[in-house]
């Protein structure tokens, strides 16, 4: 009997220029360019094994047996890498998250990268970085940001209307902090993927973004190369904040911002005119990033820490890619 098996772990990314609105839903081609920080602590694990003992795949994350959207979307992702390996057993994908799933915290991010590396590797699919990036953008696409470490780009579409990723900086480049600021651990109202085709299809400020998102990217490229914190964190805020005017003005209006996130961005501003540099970005979750320089976190941290509304703080630094483990899950 056949079986192969590995084990990958990958870290999810922050968003520093985001992802938002898609010109090919199936292909999943982004309709910008966007750039991240790959971080440390937060990780996915997942364990894949191909054999002909199975009859059907299986996902179990965080020791639950998944049904419906999170099962179907994994299920594909293994039909399009099985296609490209040209086998065809069914699998066991066991995953585990060390971070709350779905909050808002790109488990999707690192959830597809540890699948799309795991899966790659017991398949006998030899792929460059380059395109595993490809692969994985399919299952989800700013999973494809998560194989690299340190600072990513994603290209909407360069040669040949390929869309990859590429390393603009590794980790040890530029020495910042992403602050997780976790409010409670709670399921969002609309996943990212049907928040995003809503705002492409509703929003009539999707179009005022497009139309900066590239002077947005080179700055954000510029404040990387020459580690200009302000630069990086004033750009990441400001686009953070067009981002979610594009889902406010959806219909239905899509708010992913709670009391919370307001008061935190309102001491974010009071940290700032204390002489703190900090800037805030927030994905689809309630739970948002705080950027700042290693000098000040741990102060930062103090603070959130001493709120009753916070939960819990995760200080991450630039991590790694996704990379093979010997650890199997089961
Ligand atoms: C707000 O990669 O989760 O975090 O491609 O539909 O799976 P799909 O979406 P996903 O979107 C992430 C959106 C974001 C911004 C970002 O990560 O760039």
């Amino acid at each position: 009997m056949i079986i192969t098996k590995a084990t990958a772990l990958a870290n999810p990314n922050t968003a520093l220029i985001k992802y938002w609105g898609k010109q090919d839903e199936e292909l999943i081609l982004p309709m910008n360019n966007s750039i991240s920080l790959t971080v440390d602590s937060l990780s996915t694990t997942t364990t894949v094994e191909f054999s002909e003992k199975y009859t059907e795949d299986q996902f179990f994350l965080n020791d639950e047996k998944q049904i419906g959207t999170p099962e179907s979307r994994v299920i594909k992702h293994l039909s399009l890498l099985r296609s490209e390996a040209n086998k065809n057993m069914s699998a066991k994908v066991v995953s585990k998250n060390n971070f709350p799933t779905a909050a808002g915290l790109a488990s999707s991010a690192s959830g597809f990268a540890a699948l799309t590396v795991a899966s790659c590797k017991a398949l006998g699919l030899e792929k460059s970085e380059k395109e595993l990036s490809m692969l994985t953008r399919r299952g989800s696409g700013s999973s494809s940001r998560s194989i690299f470490g340190g600072f990513v780009e994603w290209i909407k579409a360069g040669e040949g209307n390929e869309s990859y990723t590429k390393q603009l900086a590794d980790k040890n480049h530029f020495d910042i902090r992403d602050i997780v600021v976790i409010f409670k651990e709670q399921k969002r109202e609309f996943s990212t993927r049907e928040a995003m085709k809503i705002s492409k299809e509703t929003s009539s400020m999707i179009q005022g973004r497009l139309d900066v998102v590239d002077s947005y990217l080179e700055r954000m490229r510029k404040a990387i190369a020459e580690k200009d914190f302000t630069l990086l964190g004033q750009t990441a805020e400001a686009d953070c904040n067009l981002v979610h005017s594009i889902a406010l003005t959806s219909k239905p209006k899509l708010s992913f911002w709670i009391d919370e996130t307001l008061r935190t961005i309102k001491l974010v501003k009071t940290l700032r005119e204390g002489g703190i540099e900090a800037y805030y970005t927030v994905d689809t979750g309630a739970n948002m990033h705080i950027l700042t320089l290693p000098q000040y976190a741990a102060e930062i941290e103090t603070i959130l820490n001493k709120i009753p509304y916070v939960v819990k703080t995760i200080v991450c630094k630039p991590g790694d890619g996704t990379k093979i483990v010997d650890n199997h899950l089961f």
